[in-house]
C-alpha cells in the first residue's frame, strides 16, 4: 500500500468514529488519506479530528469556492487510487445506487473514475430492508465493492448484521482492491484537462470492464453441507467445511462479480463483497438457488445430502427400552445441480463438483453427462480434503480433462475464478 492515495468519505453514523482508526491504519501502511465528511458525518466526528489524523485538508462542502479554485471536486475524485466510503449509511448507499449527486460526497462518487469500496454500517432492519438489498445489489452490479457488515450487538440495542466491519477487515479489503489495480494507476495521475473531464463523465463502461473482468456478472455459488433433521435435536450431516466454496465465492467477488453465496450451516465469515443466503436443508438450498436466478454462472460446490428423513418427528425420538432402534425411512433429496441444468433459466455456465474416493476422473466424466453440467471439478476426497486446507482437482469439460497439482483451496479458487472469467468475463479472449 506504500504510496497509495485513498479518498475516504465519512458518512453520518455512530460508526464514523471508527473511520478515525481506519485513517491511522491506512497511514501506518504507508498510504495517504484525504477525507470528505458528509453533513451527517460531521454530527459524529469533526473536520478537525479528521484533518489532524490525516494531516490533510478535510472537504465538507460542494460550494466551498476556495476548494473549487484550488482543487475542484472532479480532480478530488480522480487524484486518488481508491475511494473508500466508511461508514456507508443506508441513505448514502441509496443515493449512490440512484446516482444522486446533491452534496460533495455523492458528487465525487458519481464523478470518480476510480474503484469504490463501501463499508456499510446501519441498524439490522435497515440492512435487511428490501430497498437496501436492492441498492447493494445494484451497486455491486455496477462494480462497487460493498463489504458485508459484521453481526453483533448494535449501538441502538438491537442485534444482527449491520455493524461496521472491523477497521482491520476494511484495511484488508482496501489492500485487496489496491492490489487489483493495474500498474498504470500507481504513478500520480495528472489532473485531467477540462476536455478530458467532459469526455470521461461518466466513466466509459470499457474502463470499468477492463479493470474487473467479471464486473456486471452475477454468479451463484453453493457451499458447505446440508443438515437434514431427524427430530428437533438431531440431524444427518456430512464433513464438508464450506472452505472451498467460500474461497471460490471470494475469488469471484475479487474479480468484480456480484456473488450470491447459498451456504449450508458452516461457521465461516462471509467473504467481502459477497451476498450470503444461509440455509440448512437441501430443499431450502434448492429454493434459495431458484430465488437467486438468473445468473451468468453457477458453481455448485455444496455437499448436498442425498437423502432426508421421510417423517421428521416433532418431538425428540426416545429409546423404547426394548433395544430396538427407531426405523428411519429416507427419501431422496432434489438434485439441485441436475435440476438447474434442466431449468429454462439455466445459467450459461454451469459448474458442478464431484467428491470421489476412487476412479476420480472416470466418475467425473460420467457425472458431467448425467447432471448436464458444463464443467465438473472433480476432487479426490480419499484423504482429508473435506475440512482440510488443500485440494487436488481435475477440471472435466467438453474439451477434455485438466489436472491441477495439489494446491491450497484458496489457490484452487483463484485459478477456477480466472478460468470462469476467461469463459464468461467481459475481457474474455
Ligand atoms: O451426485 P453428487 O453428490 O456426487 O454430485 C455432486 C455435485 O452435484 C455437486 O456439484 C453438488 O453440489 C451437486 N448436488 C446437488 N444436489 C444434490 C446432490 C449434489 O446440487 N442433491
Amino acid at each position: 500500500m506504500q504510496g497509495a492515495r485513498i479518498l475516504l468519505i465519512v458518512g453520518g453514523g455512530i460508526a464514523a468514529y471508527k473511520a478515525c482508526e481506519l485513517i491511522r491504519l491506512i497511514r501506518k501502511a504507508g498510504a495517504t488519506v484525504r477525507c470528505v465528511l458528509t453533513a451527517g458525518g460531521a454530527h459524529f466526528v469533526t473536520p478537525m479530528t479528521l484533518a489532524a489524523l490525516s494531516e490533510q485538508p478535510v472537504h465538507t462542502s460542494l460550494w466551498d469556492l476556495k476548494d473549487e479554485a484550488e482543487m475542484g471536486h472532479i480532480q478530488l475524485s480522480r487524484q486518488a487510487d481508491l475511494v473508500v466510503v466508511c461508514p456507508a449509511t443506508a441513505d448514502l448507499l441509496a443515493r449512490m445506487a440512484a446516482g444522486i449527486a446533491d452534496d460533495l460526497a455523492t458528487t465525487l462518487l458519481l464523478a470518480t473514475d476510480k474503484p469504490v469500496l463501501a463499508a456499510p454500517a446501519m441498524n439490522v432492519r435497515m440492512w435487511r430492508h428490501a430497498a437496501t438489498r436492492r441498492n447493494v445489489a445494484a451497486l455491486r452490479g455496477d462494480g462497487v465493492t460493498v463489504l458485508e457488515p459484521d453481526e453483533g450487538a448494535m449501538a441502538c440495542g438491537e442485534y444482527g448484521p449491520g455493524r461496521l466491519p472491523q477497521p482491520e477487515a476494511i484495511m484488508a479489503a482496501i489492500a485487496e482492491a489496491l492490489a487489483r489495480l493495474s500498474p498504470s494507476t500507481s504513478p500520480p495521475t495528472p489532473s485531467p484537462t477540462p476536455s478530458e473531464v467532459e469526455g470521461r463523465l461518466p466513466p466509459a463502461p470499457s474502463e470499468v470492464e477492463g479493470r474487473l473482468p467479471l464486473a456486471g456478472r452475477h454468479i451463484l455459488v453453493t457451499a458447505g453441507p446440508t443438515h437434514e433433521p431427524i427430530d428437533p435435536v438431531r440431524y444427518i450431516a456430512n464433513r464438508s467445511s464450506g472452505r472451498q466454496g467460500f474461497a471460490i465465492a471470494a475469488a469471484l467477488a475479487a474479480l468484480g462479480a456480484r456473488v450470491s453465496l447459498v451456504a449450508g450451516p458452516v461457521a465461516l465469515p462471509t467473504p467481502p463483497g459477497v451476498a450470503r443466503i444461509d440455509v440448512e436443508t437441501a430443499r431450502e438450498m434448492a429454493a434459495a438457488v431458484a430465488a437467486a436466478l438468473p445468473a451468468d454462472a453457477a458453481v455448485m460446490v455444496a455437499a448436498v445430502a442425498d437423502w432426508r428423513v421421510a417423517d421428521v418427528g416433532e418431538r425428540k425420538l426416545k429409546k423404547t427400552g426394548d433395544g430396538a432402534p427407531p426405523p428411519l425411512a429416507l427419501v431422496e433429496n432434489p438434485d439441485i445441480l441436475a435440476g438447474l441444468a434442466r431449468d429454462p433459466r439455466r445459467p450459461p455456465l454451469l459448474i458442478g463438483f464431484a467428491a470421489e474416493t476412487h476412479d476420480v476422473v472416470p466418475h467425473a466424466i460420467a457425472k458431467r453427462a448425467r447432471k448436464g453440467a458444463d464443467w465438473i471439478v472433480a476432487n479426490d476426497v480419499s484423504g482429508d480434503v473435506m475440512g482440510g486446507a488443500a485440494n487436488t482437482v481435475h477440471i472435466v469439460t467438453a474439451d477434455g480433462v485438466e489436472s491441477w497439482e495439489e494446491l491450497p483451496k484458496e489457490q484452487v479458487a483463484t485459478r477456477l475464478a480466472d478460468r470462469i472469467a476467461a469463459a464468461i468475463g467481459r475481457t474474455r479472449a
